[in-house]
């Protein structure tokens, strides 16, 4: 047998690991994003983090870069075919049917969810391939008032955050109507260009994300190619002129953008994308829209719905890049050092009751000495220090210390609870 030197492991390319005190900052802006939604009447829904693999090539789309080359998809020992979600709305739409929350009666279906997703994508600042979204659908309605509604939601929650730098895109890519028809105009186009292999190929499967091509070379062929606006039907003309006026009314400023296609394939009608400038190339921090044909491609009865899901990776980034801190709780308001044996189990019990009586509190383990406690105390970032000997727990004291003033003095143990209660509003 060869021995091998044992290397620490790295985590796998493309993800990373979530640490204190930064840790924080994603909890905070995941419970930022959802409080608006939960406030709309939207309910928590957990799906797995795998699917049949099959769900997504229908759902998402046979030809998106998420399905033939982003998926992690698998054969298990059984030989079932299934792929970690590489996003939310498939799965949510799934779990609606399958528990026939549809038939309830109350349509639309309001969910929210939060969780991880997985694309093998080329790895670049903000582009991971393990990320995480909080996403909100609403199954079941075509009415302007929920495209907006959820619009509205998203730009309140990236404003409850504090962020200002983040545009919002809107379009509309029409639907079954008149889709068929400016699909066939824009291919006629771009048959006549000058584009590889590839692209060519994209063009018969699908020509709108030839649109979203990033490379220069054949943006500056796209300047005269057809736009969805020039051929969308009466009814997605009407129904997409009252979601901007609804937008508008709420004050939610927005960005008309003709080329906008996402990259998933159930879109019809209204989509978005949140864009940060301060973000590069992945810029978007945030997307979606309406999908009302996505319910009969995996099988479902007919059930209009829109949605979106927020990065939560990128939406951090967007904090950082703007300098904004997030008024974050401490983790800790009390700490406890104590002096001696007796003192150890006086102030360990103290700590219990403390954190019973709803106060976050910690404790000097490992039997530092004073001045190494006294440092972990003001590192833990906690307000008070509680610190006894022999001496103050004879009297039935401890000592009161606030790191922040400096001020010290003797409370009674029985009334510690309180008293760091009152001094903490
Ligand atoms: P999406 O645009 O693919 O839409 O993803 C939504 C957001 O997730 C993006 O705007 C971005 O912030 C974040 N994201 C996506 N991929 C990555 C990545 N590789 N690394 C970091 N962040 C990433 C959807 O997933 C749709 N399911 C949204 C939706 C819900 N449409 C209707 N309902």
């Amino acid at each position: 047998m060869t021995v091998t030197a044992v290397s620490t492991f790295q985590a796998p390319k493309g993800t990373y690991d979530l640490l204190p005190p930064d840790s924080a900052t994603f909890l905070a802006v995941r419970e930022a994003i959802a409080a608006p939604v939960r406030r709309a009447g939207y309910g928590y829904v957990e799906t797995p983090g795998f699917e049949h693999v099959e769900l997504f090539s229908r759902g998402v789309g046979e030809s998106t870069d998420i399905v033939t080359k982003e998926m992690y998809a698998f054969t298990t020992k059984g030989g079932t075919d299934l792929a970690l979600r590489p996003e939310g709305t498939a799965s949510v739409l799934r779990a609606a049917l399958q528990a026939n929350l549809h038939r309830a009666g109350n349509l639309p279906v309001k969910l929210w969810y939060s969780g991880s997703y997985y694309r093998y994508e080329n790895p670049q600042a903000g582009r991971y391939r393990h990320f995480s979204q909080v996403g909100a659908e609403a199954i079941g309605a075509e009415d302007p008032a929920l495209d907006a509604e959820l619009i509205i939601l998203a730009a309140d929650a990236y404003r409850s955050l504090g962020l200002t730098g983040f545009r919002l895109l809107l379009n509309s890519l029409g639907d079954k109507e008149c889709r068929p028809a400016y699909r066939a105009a824009l291919q006629e186009f771009l048959r006549g260009l000058d584009l590889d292999d590839d692209t060519r190929k994209r063009i018969e499967i699908n020509p709108l994300r030839v649109l979203d091509d990033k490379r220069e070379s054949v943006q500056r062929q796209l300047t005269g190619a057809p736009l969805i606006v020039d051929h969308l039907c009466e009814a997605c003309k009407e129904y997409h002129e009252r979601v901007r006026e609804l937008l508008t009314a709420a004050g939610v400023a927005y960005e008309d953008d003709p080329r906008l296609v996402r990259g998933l394939d159930y879109y019809t009608r209204t989509t978005f994308e949140f864009v940060h400038d301060a973000l590069g190339s992945q810029s978007a921090v945030g997307g979606g829209g309406r999908y009302d044909g996505l319910s009969e491609m995996i099988g479902g009865p007919s059930l209009p719905s829109v949605g979106w899901a927020l990065g939560v990776d990128r939406t951090v980034l967007a904090l950082k890049a703007e300098g904004v801190e997030l008024p974050l709780p401490a983790a800790t308001d009390v700490y406890a050092v104590p002096l001696g044996d007796q003192a150890r189990r006086t102030l360990f019990a103290l700590v219990t009751e403390l954190r019973r009586a709803g106060v976050a509190a910690d404790f000097a383990f490992g039997g530092k000495g004073i001045k190494n406690a006294m440092k972990s105390a003001d590192r833990s970032g906690a307000r008070f220090a509680v610190v006894a000997g022999d001496r103050d727990l004879a009297e039935g004291v401890v000592q009161l210390k606030d790191l922040v003033s400096g001020e010290q003095g003797p409370v009674a143990l029985s009334e510690v609870a309180d008293t760091v209660k009152e001094r903490l509003v």
